[in-house]
């Protein structure tokens, strides 16, 4: 993933649902911009950022699961449950932050693991969902 993802790069990663597909253009740029600034290592506006994508994340995990209990999508105890682990995840990183340590290489590493772990699930997970949500197009 680079450093700063543009919509070409992104195109990969699009899975043709404009709202869904917005959302995480706009997490993934964000996240990538955490991982500039943790590679920087200024904590305080990692920090910043990394609140900022809480907020964002959470309100697009809550989209999709609005989208999901109106598609009646199968699998969706087992996303919930993975939207849960990353946002707990995305705690730990942010825990880490507050620790009075200079280990911004430390930081890095976890921001990258991080944004690995949103690119995988919008790559399988909600590629799944949006293939169902497009051929159930008319229930939702
Ligand atoms: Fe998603
Ligand atoms: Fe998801």
């Amino acid at each position: 993933m680079p450093e700063h993802l543009d919509r070409e790069r992104f195109r990969v990663y699009e899975l043709g649902h404009p709202a869904i597909d917005s959302e995480h253009y706009a997490l993934l740029r964000k996240t990538g911009y955490a991982r500039f600034v943790a590679h920087k290592g200024d904590v305080k506006v990692l920090s910043r950022v990394m609140s900022e994508i809480q907020v964002d994340m959470a309100k697009h995990f809550y989209h999709e699961e609005q989208l999901m209990l109106k598609s009646s999508f199968p699998y969706m105890d087992w996303h919930v449950t993975v939207h849960k682990a990353i946002l707990k995840e995305l705690a730990k990183v942010m825990d880490h932050f507050v620790l009075p340590k200079n280990k911004f290489i430390a930081e890095r590493d976890l921001v990258i693991a991080l944004e690995k772990a949103v690119l995988n699930h919008i790559d399988e997970m909600d590629r799944q969902f949006v293939m169902f949500l497009m051929s159930n197009v008319k229930t939702v």
